[in-house]
């Protein structure tokens, strides 16, 4: 079946015996940024190069440092086909090829993946303190409705997540789930009351060793009928924190092991009261998790008025990089075998061994920013022509002329954590980067 609404049928689940900088946190509403308007993602404008930072003199041969990208790929059960996702025409729609190509591959559901180890690791926390409760979900379609993604867990109309500088859109009313959390409504409606979904998540972000953009979290909500509570001697919303309090210490220990943990008091629109759990790990506090009591709002409109529920969520990856000492988030969408065989089903924490270090070669890039510029954009532009062999772009220099125009340089720092590059192929990367750059972001080169 070809997706042509982009809708995605839900997916059964698995039989039953489951910053990045968090997007909603610190981020109290209501926001004051409003989405911005629609980027178009190419355009046809020529430009004359006004200075080439690397010594280059004329274009280099092409050499493509992204792979080829399938036209259709599967979900579910369900064929998505490129052509529905990626649409460089239509003004509403800013997936491009690299971010399509990212779907449907499901790190989380590969037992010999870290991803798919830390997932089956928290199942079996989850399945041993709850006999087997909770319902587990990793193969729910990651396009979504805005409806899904952000209104129906109250994500306010100006939150700055909504912006298109932030989450990627595959038209107006449709895009790549930002959070999980994109699906804790349908899953009450549909009468659950102990859940954990796992999946691919997509957010629009900075690049370097912690940030990538697609990434994996977990999201478990767990529903209280008033039997429960009552006769407990608290109320429905103490009692529901106390349980969530309870069961994430549980879930953090048989992780990490004996830590030091503390609770942070934070903001979230679908929780009400917000924490986020740390741990004192490797001789800091680490955030783990985002959680809280559910907005009553959100159990009314889903069937379950007289209920209370705690929910949480966590980002795998940030907890697969401690756990498994790797150094830097690309790795994980690594083929090569010198990764992949280093890890094996049910083998929690195995640290891994860094097979190479090559050399990162830096490239600086100058230009006077326009109002509509973002660094989300420029990262966007960056990681389409170098794929992951971007491994971080820093802004180095910011600074403002006497007419009032605003200068940034950025510093690119190109790496594979395969191969070493060649000075050709690192030219050509940055001549095509800032070709790109002038046309897409319409930026003045310096
Ligand atoms: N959706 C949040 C994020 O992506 C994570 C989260 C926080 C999920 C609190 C929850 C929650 O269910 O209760 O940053």
């Amino acid at each position: 079946m070809l997706i042509r609404r982009i809708t995605c049928a839900r997916a059964l689940p698995l039989s039953i015996p489951m910053a990045t900088s968090p997007l909603f946190s610190h981020l109290k509403p209501p926001s004051p940024s409003s989405p911005l308007p629609p980027r178009v993602l190419s355009s046809s404008r020529s430009f004359p190069f006004s200075s080439l930072a690397s010594a280059s003199p004329s274009k280099p041969s092409s050499k493509r440092a992204n792979p080829p990208i399938a036209a259709l790929v599967e979900v579910g059960g369900v064929k998505i086909a490129k052509d529905d996702v990626v649409r460089e025409s239509d003004p509403t729609n800013n997936v491009p090829d690299n971010i399509f190509s990212k779907i449907g591959l499901q790190l989380h559901r590969r037992d010999n993946h870290p991803i798919g180890i830390l997932k089956n690791a928290i199942y079996d926390y989850f399945d041993t303190s709850y006999s087997s409760k909770f319902v587990k979900f990793d193969d729910l379609c990651p396009i979504v409705s805005v409806q899904q993604n952000f209104d129906e867990v109250l994500v306010p109309a100006d939150h700055v997540s909504r912006s298109y500088n932030d989450t990627y859109y595959v038209n107006a009313d449709t895009v790549l789930r930002c959070h999980t959390s994109a699906h804790q409504a349908e899953l009450l409606r549909d009468g659950h009351s102990y859940f954990l979904v796992t999946g691919d998540v997509y957010r629009r972000d900075s690049i370097d060793s912690t940030h990538y953009p697609v990434f994996h979290q977990m999201e478990g909500v767990r529903v209280f009928s008033p039997d429960e509570w009552e006769g407990s001697g608290a109320d429905a919303p103490s009692y529901a924190a106390m349980d969530l309090k309870k069961c994430l210490e549980g879930l953090a220990r048989h992780l990490f092991g004996a830590v030091e943990m503390r609770w942070v008091d934070t903001y979230f629109p679908f929780t009400n009261p917000s924490f986020e759990l740390e741990i004192y790990f490797q001789e800091r506090w680490m955030e783990v998790l985002g959680c809280g009591v559910t907005e009553q709002e959100i159990l009314s409109r889903n069937g379950r008025k007289d209920c209370v529920a705690w929910a949480f969520g966590l980002g795998l990856e940030r907890l697969a990089m401690v756990l498994f000492d790797i150094p830097d988030i690309r790795l994980f969408w690594s083929t090569n075998q010198r990764f992949t065989s280093q890890f094996s089903e049910g083998k929690l924490g195995v640290k891994f061994k860094p097979f190479s270090k090559f050399p990162p070669c830096y490239k600086d890039i100058s230009f006077w920013i326009t109002d509509s510029f973002t660094e989300n954009n420029l990262c966007e532009v960056v990681r389409g022509i170098a794929g992951d062999l971007a491994e971080e772009v820093k802004l180095i220099d910011n600074f403002t002329n006497k007419k009032g125009m605003t200068s940034h340089c950025y510093r690119i720092a190109f790496r594979s954590m395969e191969r070493s590059l060649t000075d050709d192929e690192i030219n050509q990367l940055q001549w095509n980067v800032r070709e790109a750059v002038q046309n897409k972001l319409h930026v003045t080169l310096r």
